[in-house]
């Protein structure tokens, strides 16, 4: 048995991540459900090939596999993955180390993590971000599990992962569903930074009559700034690519209804779950939902009829407006997905490392920024902070921001613009820092028709009103 590690599903992801432990050094055992797969990956191999061992059945690839035997499962999430540690179950032995590093849903990892708690047998959820190419050429890898089955796996996982300034994009960062937790918020930040980079091009589309090409080179000048990350990179290059069919903007053909496979969903429920807002993550995934009714939309368009109020004009220069603004939103997603996380941290008991989990979201992951740099070093200097936005650094980027983000917004909602991530950011710090809201009234009105009691601010008397009395 000379494998360090198995590869179990040969799909892009897997067979990227296979070839990537190869590139590393590292010999690695490969199945795919059909062996035809398996020898067309193999065969494909290259220079990579004598590091790879082709296996054709379940038995084969775990005997060879160095014990204890870390065996990366890497298929559709959900029933198969159950189907396969049943298959696998069977042939291995003590220590040995099941990976699942698909986009579980953190609760089926924990569960599978107490399945397996008395065979002897080991679990762990690793998230795994950066698409194709991460998986092939360095993704950004968040590790839940035992730290002795970490240390068993950390030689290989930190090699194949991305590095920022040499240092491993890849960590343990805590027990049983830790990994998948925030690998799961990291989606959902996904998700916010995508609506939002999606709203600040409907404006200039919609508002500001701007071709693709030309906002190409708007995001491409931002991407040298403080918004410098791989969204807004690629983004630049989307608007700058031509449909083949038609010579038009490609993104001009793309159908407007977004695909979502449940992260970001999952991120929006266990926010309010942990009963911590995380409104921009869940602005985005409600506005991808409503992006697919396509046919619902078109009706309402004739029947309500589509606002046309006029250009976006917020005098001077637009788009450095919309920079600031897009960075306000940012700075409202970031705190809001980390605060999630300190909440899960606590229920769950993992012990979360804010620093670190920033730092291992340089490079690798599809959300990799500069922006990211700054938290991490925000987290660095003050780990415990209740929220990103009470550093000093942060709430400095918020208070610099604002009047470009309540104009780009104020000016989007008069002009019918539709904004729900970055208005949702601007309602969250407006809420957020003022100290007297209004949810006295709610607590009056809870009380009057159900007597649930308040509290009083000077501490004294009665903790129900007079409601009744006289009736
Ligand atoms: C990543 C991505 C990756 C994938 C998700 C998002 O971090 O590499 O998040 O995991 O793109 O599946 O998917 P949806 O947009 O389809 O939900």
């Amino acid at each position: 048995a000379s494998a360090e590690i198995g590869v179990i599903g040969l799909g892009v992801m897997g067979a990227n991540l296979a070839l990537n432990i190869a590139d590393h050094g590292f010999d690695v055992a490969v199945y795919n459900r059909t062996e035809e797969r398996t020898r067309e990956f193999a065969a494909g191999a290259g220079e990579l090939s004598s590091k790879i061992i082709p296996t054709g059945s379940l038995e084969e690839f775990v005997a060879a596999i160095r014990p204890p035997r870390p065996v990366i499962i890497m298929i559709k999430a959900g029933d198969p993955v159950d189907q396969q540690i049943a298959a696998l179950k069977p042939l291995l032995e003590n220590n040995d180390i099941i990976i699942d590093a698909g986009n579980a849903n953190f609760r089926d990892t924990m569960r599978r993590f107490e399945e397996l708690k008395d065979t002897g047998l080991t679990f762990i959820g690793m998230g795994v971000s950066g698409g194709e190419e991460g998986a092939r050429f360095g993704p950004s890898i968040m590790v839940g599990g035992t730290e002795a089955s970490w240390n068993r796996v950390s030689d290989v996982i930190n090699a194949i992962s991305a590095k920022f300034n040499d240092e491993p994009c890849a960590a343990w960062l805590g027990e049983n569903g830790a990994g998948h937790f925030v690998k799961t918020i990291h989606n959902g930040i996904e998700y916010a930074d995508m609506q939002m980079i999606a709203e600040i091009y409907g404006i200039m589309r919609d508002g500001m009559d701007m071709k693709a090409p030309e906002m190409a080179g708007v995001f491409d000048a931002w991407n040298s700034g403080p918004l410098d990350s791989f969204l807004v990179e690629i983004t630049s290059k989307v608007l700058a690519t031509g449909d083949d069919k038609t010579g038009k903007p490609l993104v001009d053909v793309i159908l407007d209804a977004a695909g979502q496979k449940g992260t970001g969903r999952w991120s929006a429920i266990e926010s309010q779950q942990m009963a911590v807002p995380a409104s921009a993550i869940e602005a985005a995934v409600g506005a991808r939902s409503l992006s697919a009714m396509t046919g619902l939309r078109a009706e309402a368009e004739e029947l309500l009829g589509r606002p046309d109020l006029g250009r976006f004009e917020v005098g001077g220069n637009a788009a450095a407006l919309l920079e600031q603004a897009l960075l306000a939103g940012k700075v409202a997603a970031y705190a809001q997905g980390f605060a999630v996380m300190a909440a899960a941290s606590k229920e769950f008991g993992w012990n979360l490392p804010m620093p670190i989990i920033a730092k291992i979201w340089r490079a690798g992951c599809i959300i990799r920024s500069r922006f990211l740099d700054e938290i991490s070093e925000a987290f660095t200097k003050t780990p415990d902070v209740a929220n990103l936005v009470m550093t000093p650094e942060f709430s400095r980027i918020v208070k610099e921001t604002d009047t470009a983000l309540r104009t780009v917004v104020a000016e989007a909602v008069r002009k019918g613009l539709p904004v729900p991530a970055l208005s949702s950011a601007v309602a969250y710090f407006d809420q957020l820092r003022r100290a007297r809201g209004t949810a006295n009234l709610i607590q009056a009105q809870r009380d009057f028709f159900g007597a649930h009691g308040f509290e009083r601010i000077d501490g004294k008397g009665e903790n129900h009103g007079p409601w009744n009395m006289g009736n």
